[in-house]
């Protein structure tokens, strides 16, 4: 559908009837306990919120409510590393989905150390690496950098997350090792890791999250504060990478169902755009197979259906 054609579009109404469409199916994912803390929540919550570039905003259900964003947050991270290191950080990550579960530590020997893409759990540790060992306080700077994003000072980790995260990392441990052997990792391996767990612990709303990914549907500007964080041939990177690569192994089922940019956290957050137009952002905690919200690629998938929008 052209821009102009959705001047007249009625986008609360159309998230008010997403949002009673996907109410079944609430309680057929699962909700993430690999990290004890994730499993602290209720699996009933469902939110949803649309960020337009023009400035309005509209929400409904639990849109409002704090989620841990997990992997969503790699996004931030990502773009910082990027901003830092421009093109010399594909020499530490790479761009190729990987066909494997996001903590997967199966490609990483072949690869010589060299995670496939910055969004698996390697990718982004490998990315952590990379704003850690190029920044003053790292953690403080990413959080500052996702609260100006967002337009929100009051974004936090949620501590207990922080501590689970830690307690129970073991994985992200063994690859951050593991990519130290190959010296793919250049700082203290408990600083990346408290920096990574640090990030992925942060608490945000969908109305938080949707409004923060603003600047990658405007070729690297956020609309609000008129600042640039990306080259538009960046945003345009990482927006090719959010397609390819941002739901993992089932990048190519989102792709196909729901036809926008996208990441997902195990939190049950998912966070899409359309170029050009908006960001989108759901939470519904019950994950599918492959550690996405269930009902928030179907959310999703309404979204493109009922609006006819997509990047395609
Ligand atoms: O490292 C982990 O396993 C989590 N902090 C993040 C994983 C995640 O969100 C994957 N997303 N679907």
């Amino acid at each position: 559908m052209a821009n102009d054609n959705l001047k007249h579009t009625d986008w609360q109404l159309i998230i008010n009837e997403i949002a009673n469409e996907v109410r079944p199916l609430l309680n057929e994912g699962k909700v993430a306990d690999y990290i004890p803390e994730l499993a602290n929540v209720d699996s009933n919550a469902f939110g949803i919120s649309i960020c337009m570039l023009d400035g309005r905003a509209f929400s409904c259900g639990d849109a409002h409510t704090k989620f841990s964003v997990q992997s969503i947050s790699k996004v931030f991270s990502l773009t910082k590393a990027f901003s830092i290191l421009k093109d010399d950080l594909w020499k530490r990550v790479g761009k190729e989905p990987s066909g494997n579960p996001f903590n997967s530590l199966i490609q990483l020997e072949n690869e010589n150390g060299k995670p496939r893409n910055p969004f698996i759990n390697a990718g982004a540790i490998v990315v952590a690496d990379c704003v850690v060992s190029n920044t003053e306080d790292s953690l403080n700077t990413i959080i500052d950098f996702i609260r100006e994003l967002a337009c929100n000072k009051s974004i936090k980790m949620n501590q207990a997350m922080f501590r689970s995260e830690k307690a129970f990392g073991h994985r992200n441990a063994a690859l951050a090792h593991f990519m130290k052997s190959y010296g793919n990792i250049e700082a203290d391996v408990d600083e990346v890791l408290d920096f990574y767990f640090g990030h992925c612990s942060l608490s945000m709303s969908c109305e938080d999250v949707a409004r923060a990914f603003l600047f990658l549907a405007n070729h690297g500007v956020h609309p609000v504060n008129k600042r640039r964080y990306l080259t538009a041939s960046q945003s345009k990177r990482i927006n090719s990478l959010l397609l390819t690569c941002g739901t993992y192994d089932a990048a190519g089922d989102f792709a196909f169902r729901v036809g926008m940019p996208g990441k997902s956290g195990v939190g049950g957050g998912i966070a899409a755009i359309i170029p050009g137009l908006l960001s989108i952002c759901v939470w519904s905690p019950g994950l599918d197979k492959y550690g996405n919200s269930l009902a928030g690629v179907k959310a999703l998938e309404l979204f493109t259906t009922k609006t006819g929008i997509s990047i395609f």
